[in-house]
């Protein structure tokens, strides 16, 4: 099929890669000249493990085009996919100005058989205003929800192998297009679930905001574990076993951000806040979240005593690992929290080092581990990188001025830590 993607921001892009993959022929679209110019070079803004490999794939397929803005090429398309952004407004809901001006972009190009699918997160009766600010403008065209669950750093994995392909219309018509787009994978036995406008577009909420949940109850487990002197470690695994419960996103951490959990939390308190229907389990999600760093600050504080004028080195930058994307990020949160304590802040990240140095004043990127660790009180992991899991604690012991080591993720082998002689701190037990 002949396919566009509005949008080469993360979503779109993975996405116009790999229904290229699926042996679709896609334009990928955006107002950003630059953005385009660089991609019809082969060249990707972004860093997701695999993703070049398959847009070289596709260019030598002759599977995928890069557009700066709408053109008549849009006569030939048989369903155009919607993957703009939607930030949270001030009060927390979405923003949509991005849909409704790429609605105004394209609509003279388009005919009224072209199937118009959302992919962007939106609020539960976007789609259904978009099918109506199509009909003011005289347009009959099919409207679909189609949300999306990839994740940053296994994005490829999760567009080809999904657990579940939502799918929302209100309009039969839209059903069989929607099925011959996704069938190279119905056909490997992958769910296409479909259901109502609504219902699909607030499924992506719900999903988010649930692993969310799962997250912030696992910290507050961890918290209770280190005061009463039992392990989390071994607590979230026996608990995970549960089939009922499952074994993912029950690692405590210092707490999530990304660009997508704490957006989508805010947009469904304001989503259930609008129809007064109340919602309480997101509010002490938000809270225990944004709690997060200060605690974890204190943890340090409580290992180290004071960390005024003291260096301490933090491994990771990202949000999590295998990604360059620093928003939301716990681990910028507690460098502010560190540095505003007076401590002095050097850090090592495989991916995000560069950008974080512009947003962080005072901050001494390192270019490896060792480096970040010279003369530190102490080395803080805060993300889940594999490269961390290499090093050679012996001699980060030796670089250290104290031989503090403190996992703020629980992944490090403790036994390996604790044979270099270095002091082994974690989550989630008495220290
Ligand atoms: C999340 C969802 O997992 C995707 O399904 C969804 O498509 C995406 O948001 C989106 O809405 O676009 P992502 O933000 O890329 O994906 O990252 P996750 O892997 O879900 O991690 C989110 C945060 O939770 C990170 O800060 C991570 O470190 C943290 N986390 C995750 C934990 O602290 N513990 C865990 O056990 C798992």
């Amino acid at each position: 099929m002949n396919l566009a993607v509005i949008g080469t921001g993360y979503v779109g892009l993975v996405s116009g890669v790999l229904l290229a993959k699926l042996g679709h022929k896609v334009t990928c679209i955006d107002i950003n000249v630059e953005k385009i110019a660089q991609l019809q070079q082969g060249k990707i803004p972004i860093y997701e493990p695999g993703l070049d490999q398959h847009l070289n794939e596709a260019n030598e397929r002759n599977k995928i085009t890069f557009e700066a803005g709408y053109g008549e090429y849009l006569q030939n398309i048989s369903a155009i996919f919607i993957c703009v952004g939607t930030p949270p407004r001030e009060d927390g809901g979405a923003d949509l100005t991005a849909i409704f001006s790429s609605l105004d972009g394209l609509i003279e190009h388009i005919s009224d058989d072209i199937a118009i699918i959302v992919k962007s997160t939106v609020p539960p009766g976007t789609c259904k205003a978009v099918e109506s600010y199509l009909r003011e403008k005289g347009k009959s065209n099919p409207v679909a929800s189609n949300p999306e669950f990839l994740r940053e750093g296994s994005a490829v994995v999760d567009f080809l192998e999904p657990d579940r392909i939502v799918v929302g219309f209100d309009e039969q018509a839209i059903a069989s297009i929607m099925k011959e787009i996704y069938k190279p994978l119905t056909d490997t036995g992958k769910t296409l679930f479909c259901t109502d406008l609504n219902t699909s577009e607030l499924i992506k909420y719900a999903s988010n905001t649930f692993l969310a949940n799962k997250i912030a109850f696992i910290n507050e487990m961890s918290d209770l574990c280190e005061t009463i002197g039992a392990n989390v470690k071994d607590l979230s695994c026996a608990v995970g076993l549960d089939k009922r419960i499952g074994k993912d996103f029950l690692k405590p951490g210092p707490g999530f951000g990304g660009s997508c959990f704490p957006k989508d939390i805010l947009a469904l308190q304001k989503i259930s806040r609008n129809v007064d229907s109340e919602f309480l389990i997101l509010d002490a999600i938000v809270a225990t979240n944004k709690l997060r760093p200060m605690k974890m600050l204190r943890m340090v504080q409580d290992i180290l005593g004071s960390v005024s004028g003291e260096k301490i080195a933090i491994l990771g930058l990202t949000y999590k690992a295998n990604t360059d994307d620093l928003r939301s990020s716990p681990s910028l949160a507690l460098i502010e929290l560190l540095q505003a304590a007076n401590a002095n802040i050097s850090a090592y990240d495989p991916m995000g080092g560069k950008n974080a140095g512009q947003i962080l004043e005072d901050l001494k990127i390192a270019d490896n581990a060792y480096d970040a660790c010279e003369g530190a009180k102490a080395v803080i992991v805060m993300t889940e990188w594999d490269e961390f899991l290499q090093l050679d604690f012996t001699k980060i012991a030796a670089k250290l001025s104290e031989p503090n080591f403190i996992d703020l993720r629980n992944f490090i082998d403790q036994d390996k830590v604790h044979n270099s002689e270095l002091k082994y701190y974690t989550i989630g037990q008495k220290h």
